[in-house]
């Protein structure tokens, strides 16, 4: 558990616990964000508290067995952000996909750069086999989160043509790898 001061707010950065399922609600409130703002992520319709219970207690029970590993971010009491690896599996099980979100208001600070450094550590560290690579997707209009992701030494590898739905239209999906 570490804090960090970011554009003068102190952040809390922590992995998710047991615990954390005393507190659903917060995950919700902070997945639906994303959802309103119509971010470009994979979620397009509000998650219920059931869907997101069912969610972490997934999420945790594969932290458990070494599958997956997920930190977030907390401002005052408030999930801000949340990144995470999970492991493929048989033939895949050497491949990290790789997965981040920060919340309006929070971002362009330095967040998401910290988060992923910290993410990235945390499964070389945590997942069992180690990853060899770490692959991610990204909408082909998610200018910012591809910039982020250049940065941190990820090269584009694949466009795979009109494969998600954004705003009533089909974008492509950018693929990204970071070998280990
Ligand atoms: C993409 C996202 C994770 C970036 O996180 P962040 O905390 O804002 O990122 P940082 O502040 O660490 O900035 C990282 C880099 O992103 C790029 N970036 C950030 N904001 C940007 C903007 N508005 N325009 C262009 N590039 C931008 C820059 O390259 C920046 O590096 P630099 O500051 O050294 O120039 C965040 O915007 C987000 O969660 N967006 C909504 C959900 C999402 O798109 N998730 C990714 C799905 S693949």
């Amino acid at each position: 558990m570490k804090t960090k001061i970011f554009n003068g707010k102190r952040i809390l950065i922590r992995k998710i616990s047991q615990k954390d399922l005393r507190n659903v609600k917060k995950f919700q409130v902070f997945i639906n964000s994303l959802v309103k703002e119509r971010a470009r992520i994979l979620i397009n319709k509000r998650i219920s508290l059931k869907e997101e219970r069912e969610w972490l207690k997934r999420l945790l029970q594969r932290t458990k067995k070494h599958e997956e590993v997920c930190l977030l971010a907390e401002f005052n009491n408030e999930n801000v952000g949340s990144v995470n690896v999970e492991k493929g599996t048989h033939c895949q099980d050497h491949i990290g996909y790789f997965a981040i979100s920060i919340k309006d208001g929070y971002r362009g600070i330095g967040l998401g750069t910290h988060m992923m450094k910290e993410i990235i550590k945390l499964a070389k560290k945590e997942l069992r086999p180690k990853p060899k690579t770490i692959r991610l997707n990204v909408f082909q209009g998610n200018k910012s989160a591809q910039a982020l992701y250049k940065k941190l030494g990820f090269r584009k590898v694949a466009k795979i043509p009109k494969q998600l739905q954004y705003k009533g239209k089909l974008e492509d999906e950018i693929v990204m790898l970071l070998d280990l």
